[in-house]
C-alpha cells in the first residue's frame, strides 16, 4: 500500500484518481485549500506559500492536479495571470516541500499545449516548446518544479491533452450542442485534437506513481490523435447527430479571443511516446472508443 498526497483533488481529474487510489488500497491525503476536515486532509495556501512540509514524511509520491480551468473566461490580462499564479505557484510550493520531506515521486500537471500549434507534424516528448502564451505557460510551470528535481525526486511532467470525460472537461461544454445538432467543426477543421479517455488519464498517472522508468516530460494523449473534422464526425456517430455545421474561425476569434485561436484553432498531434515505451497500455486506443466510453456512461 502507498501513500500518495495530491493537490487538486477536487478536480475532473484529481478527484477521480483519488477514487482509483483508494479503491486500489491506496492511502490518499488530500492537500486542500480549506480548512481539513479529516486526518486524511492537509492544509496548505499556495498563495501565500503555507504548507507544513513535514506533513509529507512518510509519503510515497505527490501528485500536483492544480490550475483554474483554461477555457473558464475569455483570455483578459488578469485572467492570463490567474491561468499563472494557479499553477507556478503551488508547483513551487509543493516541489519544495516534496524535496524537504523526501518524497520519491512527484507527478507534475502540465499540457501538450507546450508544443504550441504543432499542425501536422507529429510531437513525441522530444518535439521543441512552441509559440503563444500557453507554451510559455507550460514552460514556466514544468521549469517550477526544479526544487523537486535538484533533490533527485522523480519527477513527471504530466503534458495532458484535451481529457474526454462522462463528467465535466470540454465534452460537458460541447455535448449539448452536438445533441441538439449543432455540432460542426471549428474553423479549418484541420487542427489536431489530442484526446485521452478520463480512464487512460487516470490509469496512466497511477501507471507513472508506480513505474520508475517514467520521468521527465510524458504526453498523457490517446494513441491516434486526430483533427477536429475528424474528431467531429466520431461525435456525430458516437451521439448519432449530423455535424454538419461550420463555425467559422473568424467568429470563434471575435467571440472568445486569444483562447480561440490557441485553444480551439491551433493543435497539437502528439503522441503517447514514454507512456507506450514504459509498456502502458491504453483501454482507449481510438478517439470512436473513448467517445463511446463516455457518451455510453453519460447515458447510463
Ligand atoms: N482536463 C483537461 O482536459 C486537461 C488538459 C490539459 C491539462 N490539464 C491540467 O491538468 C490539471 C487538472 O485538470 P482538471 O481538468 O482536473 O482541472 P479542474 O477540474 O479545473 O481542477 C483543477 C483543480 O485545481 C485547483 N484550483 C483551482 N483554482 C486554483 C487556484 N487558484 N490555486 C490553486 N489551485 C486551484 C482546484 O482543486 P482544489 O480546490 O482541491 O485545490 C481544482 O479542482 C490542471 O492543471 C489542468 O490545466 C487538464
Amino acid at each position: 500500500m502507498a501513500t500518495v498526497a495530491i493537490a487538486g483533488s477536487s478536480g475532473l481529474i484529481g478527484a477521480s484518481l483519488v477514487y482509483a487510489l483508494r479503491a486500489t488500497d491506496h492511502r490518499v491525503l488530500r492537500i486542500v485549500r480549506r480548512a481539513p476536515s479529516n486526518s486524511e486532509e492537509l492544509f496548505w495556501n499556495p498563495d501565500t506559500g503555507e504548507f507544513d512540509a513535514s506533513a509529507l514524511r512518510g509519503v510515497d509520491a505527490a501528485v500536483n492536479m492544480c490550475g483554474v480551468n483554461v477555457g473558464a473566461k475569455r483570455w483578459s490580462g488578469a485572467f492570463k495571470q490567474s491561468l499563472r499564479d494557479s499553477r507556478i505557484d503551488p508547483t513551487e510550493v509543493l516541489s519544495a516541500a516534496v524535496a524537504e520531506a523526501g518524497v520519491g515521486v512527484l507527478i507534475n500537471a502540465s499540457a501538450v499545449g507546450y508544443y504550441g500549434d504543432t499542425g501536422n507534424r507529429i510531437a513525441d516528448e522530444t518535439a521543441p516548446q512552441g509559440r503563444g502564451f500557453l507554451a510559455q505557460l507550460c514552460r514556466d510551470w514544468e521549469a517550477a518544479t526544479a526544487p523537486a528535481q535538484h533533490a533527485g525526486v522523480r519527477v513527471v511532467l504530466a503534458r495532458t491533452g484535451l481529457v474526454l470525460s462522462p463528467r465535466g472537461g470540454m465534452l460537458s461544454r460541447l455535448r449539448p450542442l452536438f445533441s441538439l445538432g449543432l455540432g460542426g467543426r471549428l474553423g479549418s477543421g484541420r487542427q489536431y485534437m489530442p484526446w485521452i479517455s478520463l480512464e487512460d488519464q487516470v490509469r496512466a498517472l497511477l501507471y507513472a506513481i508506480f513505474h520508475d522508468e517514467l520521468a521527465g516530460p510524458v504526453n498523457f494523449t490517446g494513441p491516434a490523435p486526430v483533427t477536429n473534422s475528424e474528431f467531429t464526425t466520431a461525435m456525430g456517430r458516437a451521439l448519432n447527430r449530423p455535424t454538419a455545421l461550420l463555425v467559422p474561425g473568424f467568429a470563434l476569434k471575435t467571440l472568445l479571443g486569444e483562447f480561440a485561436e490557441e485553444g480551439l484553432l491551433g493543435g497539437q498531434r502528439a503522441i503517447p511516446a514514454a507512456l507506450e515505451r514504459a509498456g502502458y497500455e491504453f483501454r482507449h486506443n481510438t478517439v470512436g472508443e473513448a467517445l463511446a466510453y463516455v457518451t455510453s456512461t453519460v447515458e447510463s
